[in-house]
Parts: C-alpha cells; sequence; structure tokens
C-alpha cells in the first residue's frame, strides 16, 4: 500500500511517499481503509524525534495518529466493530495515519454517526480529544473566566467551542489574524504579543496553554490561576498545574461524535490534501499558524 512517512528522525528532507506491506490487525485491534487522515503537530514532532521516549516508531515510519475509514478486517477478540463498520479513531502504537490503510486499537475507536463527515471525524482524536480533557481537568463552572494561549489553532478552537457551551467566559489570546474567529466563537480577543498580558485585568479561574515559553510564564504569574499545559507540561508542574490527561477510550470519542452530531462541536477544515502532497499538508502545521485542522484525504 501506498503511505507517507519519513526514513530517518530529522526535518522535512527525510520524507517521502512509501510503498509497504499492507498492516495487519492484531488482537483487539481493526484495520481500516483509511477516508481522512488528520494532520497534527506531534506528527513532526515524532519526526523530529522530540517525542522517541513515549512514540516508539520502527523506521521508515508512517506519519499521523489519527484516523477515520471503513473497517475492513477484525482482529481476534473484537466484538463491537465489524466489516464495513465507518469508524474514527487514534491510530495504534507502530502505525501511521497518512496511510491507504491503519490500524487502530478498537479500545480507541468509534463509530461515525453518519451526520459526522470524514473530515471532522478525522480531527476528533486528537485535537477536539485534547482541548475536552484539558476543559475537564480544569473544571471550570459557568460564569467563570477561562485564558486560552494559543486560542485560534486546532485544539484552542475545540477550547473555545466546548467552554462557550458550558457558559464559561474566555479570554482568546491569538494572532491579529485570528481575531475574527474567536471572536465568532464567542471568546474575547486578546491580541498575541510580548506585552499581551497587559491588556488582562480581570480574574482568570483557570489557563488552557497551547504555546509554553514566556507566553506561559506571564500568563501563570500575574493571574495565579490553575493551568493545564499541551504546549509546555513541564512549565505547568511547575505553576502547580499539568499536562494533559487523555482519555482515548470508545466511550470519549463517542462523545465527541455526539457533540459534533448536536452542533456543539463544530470542527473547521480549511485545508484538504491528497495522500500524494502530504508533505505540503505537514509543512502547513510545522509552519505554526494554520486557521482551521489540516487533514489529508485518502479516498
Ligand atoms: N499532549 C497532547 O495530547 C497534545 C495534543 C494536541 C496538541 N498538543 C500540542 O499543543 C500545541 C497546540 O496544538 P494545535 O493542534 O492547536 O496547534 P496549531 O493548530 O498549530 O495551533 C497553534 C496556535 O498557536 C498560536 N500561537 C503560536 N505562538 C503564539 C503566541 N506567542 N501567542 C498566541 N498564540 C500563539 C498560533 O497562532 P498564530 O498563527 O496567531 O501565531 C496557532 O493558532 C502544540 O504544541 C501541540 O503539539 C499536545
Amino acid at each position: 500500500m501506498i503511505a507517507y512517512g519519513f526514513s530517518e528522525y530529522g526535518g522535512p528532507e527525510t520524507e517521502y511517499l512509501l510503498d509497504v506491506p499492507m498492516p495487519e490487525p492484531g488482537a483487539g485491534q481493526i484495520l481500516v481503509a483509511v477516508h481522512v487522515a488528520g494532520v497534527n503537530p506531534a506528527d513532526w514532532k515524532v519526526r523530529a524525534g522530540n517525542r522517541k521516549d513515549t512514540v516508539p516508531i520502527t523506521l521508515p515510519a508512517v506519519l499521523g495518529r489519527e484516523v477515520s475509514g471503513t473497517v475492513v478486517e477484525t482482529g481476534s477478540g473484537v466484538d463491537e466493530f465489524t466489516v464495513g463498520d465507518e469508524v474514527f479513531g487514534a491510530t495504534a502504537s507502530g502505525h501511521g495515519g497518512y496511510a491507504q490503510y491503519t490500524v487502530l486499537n478498537a479500545s480507541s475507536s468509534a463509530h461515525k454517526p453518519d451526520s459526522v463527515s470524514w473530515s471532522a471525524a478525522a480531527t476528533l482524536p486528537v485535537a477536539a480529544g485534547t482541548a475536552y480533557d484539558v476543559l475537564r481537568g480544569l473544571a471550570l463552572v459557568s460564569g467563570s473566566t477561562l485564558l486560552v494561549l494559543g486560542a485560534g489553532g486546532g485544539v484552542g478552537s475545540s477550547v473555545l467551542q466546548l467552554a462557550r457551551a458550558k457558559g464559561i467566559e474566555v479570554l482568546a489570546v491569538a494572532g491579529a489574524g485570528k481575531q475574527e474567529w474567536v471572536e465568532y466563537l464567542g471568546a474575547e480577543f486578546v491580541a498575541a504579543g510580548p506585552q499581551y498580558i497587559d491588556s488582562i485585568s480581570r480574574p482568570v479561574h483557570g489557563i488552557v496553554d497551547l504555546v509554553g515559553g514566556e507566553t506561559l510564564r506571564a500568563a501563570a504569574e500575574k493571574t495565579g490561576a490553575p493551568v493545564v499545559s499541551v504546549a509546555d507540561p513541564v512549565q505547568a508542574t511547575q505553576w502547580g498545574g499539568s499536562g494533559a490527561h487523555r482519555d482515548r477510550t470508545t466511550a470519549a470519542f463517542t462523545h465527541l461524535a455526539e457533540l459534533v452530531a448536536t452542533g456543539v462541536l463544530s470542527p473547521r477544515i480549511d485545508h484538504v490534501f491528497p495522500l500524494e502532497r502530504a508533505g505540503e499538508a505537514l509543512a502547513l502545521v510545522e509552519d505554526g499558524h494554520t486557521l482551521g485542522k489540516v487533514v489529508v484525504q485518502v479516498r
């Protein structure tokens, strides 16, 4: 089968189209004909070797951590999915999503409702799932104020939608090009920049950080609010906070799909690339300034 991956740890020059054997599902796994693969910053971080300790791979490796697709084979012990089911989920360890076929753990897969598009479903396991989990971690109540650093990206856009649906006020720190978008999502725009913190004067009850570094330091120091950071979890712990505690279960993904089906969550997909151009898709995400999600459409 055709896939897109990398031959060694490094920059984009290590990426290429691969012709690799069809993967086989093990016990508790499903083989999926990929319709759409989500593209995330984690993909280039794995390629760059930044995740060597947590994401084991065999080279050459296929890129991508999340897909939607149709089940074509089930491994032993899988009762909840059958051939022909339309599903989405997180790829199993050692498997990638930018491919004609991939393997998912049944326990990290969910049925795709008819009303949820292939593209939307493919973006739920990583960005929307992370947004859901960080908000759950903060457990803010209606009427409280949430500060989101890096609010206009994939995770941030979902955080804004989920928080507003719960009646939480949101201060959204984002680049000027994303002002219209975050305001459309019901947040109050705060212009990103070295002095952004000076324009925040009201009490903040929680921080979701998607940027890290000095941006996080300024917010944590000034507000003293509980922080969850997926960009800089080490610094978050220094402020008494944490990284994300991810829930990649069928139940969690089923709930996310229901939120999309009921209109609470609406993934914005701005860039769709064919598999042959997956490198361009990842380069857009690696640049760090996309508005809306980037996906690879395989079929
Ligand atoms: N641990 C996990 O489970 C997990 C899961 C998902 C994501 N993550 C991490 O979370 C981070 C965000 O992911 P994502 O998918 O949302 O990425 P993304 O779609 O690329 O969005 C990143 C956003 O950060 C903004 N940004 C960058 N520098 C900024 C600054 N100084 N001030 C304000 N905004 C700034 C960018 O906006 P501008 O264009 O306006 O700069 C962009 O909208 C990444 O580091 C990713 O690896 C971790």
